[in-house]
């Protein structure tokens, strides 16, 4: 057993650390060799398919559910079709509008997760075509579907998924950029510029990696609260839910996500002295914004913790209590790396309670029950 964690005390610690070969691997092949297109042979799907597609469900489950938010804003940002998200246990139970230029992705790790695989069935016998993002060569999802895009995260064991929701991360990007390309609404120099900065994720998850122990100290002492929130805008929410999600399964710690300006509208009244608020600052458009959610945090006393983009950290450090920077990127690559200091946070905050990492009570790895 101890072989197979290659040094590591836990599953899902080696899992974080393998996220930058995790990203390498699932890009390979998939980039022209000029760096300035993506190449999906694998995909079914003609390019006149893609071109009449003018809706996007994607449906999924907890962690892969998160990575289809980031989806979503990958596809309208890049291809501007609107996305819909849906909970897969909720999806076939509300009679969705699937019309034919429908495109149903479904997104699994596993593969087997039977709300999941009931979803993709339901799309396609209302006429769907499905698409699924998994991580399991030869998993039912994957032999559903009509068209696969496997990530190549390798075997994921830790319940809390790491590596295959970054991947999954990885293959929207290049989905999204493939199907942009294709109608046009990306040019080659703007996919390029895309793809570059895809290609530097892997050293820059290394660097966060290299600075755990900040991250250690913090998740020490949010280890003694029973309730904190993760707060982000735009697609920063997204990567907030994911880390809420990741710090309740294996610490127990109650937490909630929360778009940044919705708390006004209720929550705020849960903020009490030295509350926790992890809270998420990547998109440069919205940095103002989330300065002025912090402050409102912290006029009642809350206990910030900022993720922000390296050369920011010297005007945030006037608004919140401790500081964690990423490598920048191009905002809508920062999920790829700001989930990285959420998982970690979880990590240590379990192993900081003494719990059961890699296997949290009431959890199995795959659900194959409805
Ligand atoms: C992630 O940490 C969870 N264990 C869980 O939410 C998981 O992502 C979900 O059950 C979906 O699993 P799948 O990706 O195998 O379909």
């Amino acid at each position: 057993m101890t072989a197979e964690k290659a040094g590591f005390d836990h599953f899902m610690l080696k899992e974080i650390h393998e996220q930058p070969k995790a990203y390498r691997d699932t890009m390979l092949g998939r980039i022209s060799e000029d760096g300035r297109s993506v190449e999906l042979p694998e995909l079914k799907m003609t390019a006149e398919q893609l071109k009449g597609i003018n809706r996007v469900h994607i449906v999924a489950c907890g962690t892969a559910l998160h990575a289809g938010l980031v989806g979503k804003n990958v596809i309208e940002s890049l291809v501007r079709v609107p996305v819909e998200t849906d909970v897969a246990s909720e999806y076939r139970y509300r009679s969705p509008i699937i019309t034919p230029d429908t495109l149903v992705i479904v997104v699994s790790q596993s593969g087997e997760t039977a709300d999941t695989l009931a979803a993709l069935r339901e799309a396609q016998r209302c006429g769907a075509r499905v698409l699924a993002i998994t991580n399991v060569v030869g998993s039912s999802v994957a032999r559903e579907a009509d068209d696969v895009i496997i990530t190549l995260a390798g075997p994921e064991i830790a319940v809390a998924s790491t590596k295959a929701y970054s991947s999954q991360l990885i293959a929207f990007f290049l989905f999204g950029l493939y199907w942009a390309q294709t109608v046009g609404t990306q040019d080659d120099s703007a996919a390029a510029q895309v793809l570059a900065a895809m290609q530097a994720l892997p050293e820059q998850v290394e660097k966060i990696l290299a600075q755990a122990e900040t991250i250690k100290e913090v998740a020490e002492s949010i280890s003694h609260h029973s309730s904190l929130f993760f707060i982000g805008r735009g697609v920063d929410y997204a990567v907030a839910m994911e880390g809420s999600l990741k710090l309740k399964e294996i610490s127990y710690i109650h937490s909630e996500a929360y778009a940044a300006g919705e708390l006004k509208h209720g929550t705020l009244a849960l903020i009490e002295e030295g509350t926790p608020v992890i809270a998420l600052l990547t998109q440069e458009d919205l940095y103002e914004k989330m300065l002025s959610n912090i402050k409102e945090t912290k006029a009642r006393g809350a206990h910030v913790l900022g993720i922000v983009n390296e050369g920011h950290e010297q005007e945030t450090a006037k608004s919140v209590d401790r500081l964690f920077a990423i490598p920048r990127t191009l905002p809508l690559l920062t999920p790829a790396l700001s989930v990285v200091p959420l998982q970690l946070l979880s990590y240590y905050a379990s192993l900081a309670l003494g719990h059961d990492v890699d296997k949290p009570r009431n959890l199995a790895k795959s659900v194959t029950v409805e």
